[in-house]
């Protein structure tokens, strides 16, 4: 059987983004996959233009990308107790896409911020945003990775066992999804 296809979506722009390499510690634990990332360097979602121009063609491209994917991991970064803009105008494009995207669509979303909780509020929020596309979120311990710039080391890799441990239980349950 050919590999899975995985997308996943990082809700920072950075080249040097902890959630970015927390998604990569995340495709390590999910196991062989056709992997891709998302490209969320979208226009502003703007009625004006939708009613101009229609769905910009990155957007159809993205909302192509997670309706093709058998599972798609979120790392959302916190700004200011919530959802970052980027994430947020993602999410928000997709949603105006009329065949759907995330409908019935395996998702585990993962966090990891500068601060105490992890990112635990932006968790929330973009839980909630999904719920409204009705995505299939796959239940499980939270994956909230706190003081981000101290949890992973030179490669890349997150120090913490238990960080890891509830990152592989969450990466088996989604491809558990799949079977
Ligand atoms: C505008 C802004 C607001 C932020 N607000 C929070 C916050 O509310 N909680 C938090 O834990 N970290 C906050 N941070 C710090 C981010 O967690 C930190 O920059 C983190 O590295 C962002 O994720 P990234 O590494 O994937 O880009 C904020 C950073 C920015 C730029």
């Amino acid at each position: 059987m050919a590999n899975p296809k995985l997308l996943t979506i990082s809700g920072s722009l950075r080249k040097g983004s902890y959630n970015r390499m927390l998604l990569r510690e995340a495709v390590a634990a999910f196991g062989a996959a056709e992997v891709t990332e998302a490209d969320l360097h979208l226009p502003l979602y703007d009625g004006d233009l939708e009613a101009a121009e229609g769905v910009p063609e990155k957007v159809q491209h993205l909302a192509r990308q997670i309706r093709e994917a058998d599972a798609v991991v979120i790392a959302a970064p916190e700004y200011n107790k919530g959802i970052t803009g980027v994430l947020k105008n993602a999410l928000d494009w997709v949603s105006r896409v009329p065949e759907g995207a995330f409908r019935n669509k395996p998702v585990v979303v993962v966090s990891a911020s500068a601060g105490r909780t992890g990112g635990e509020t932006a968790q929330f929020m973009t839980l909630s945003c999904l719920t409204q596309l009705q995505a299939r979120l796959i239940p499980g311990a939270a994956v909230l990775i706190a003081a981000a710039g101290d949890a992973f080391d030179a490669e890349g890799h997150l120090k913490d066992a238990t960080s890891r441990k509830l990152l592989a239980d969450r990466m088996t349950a989604l491809r558990a999804e799949l079977a």
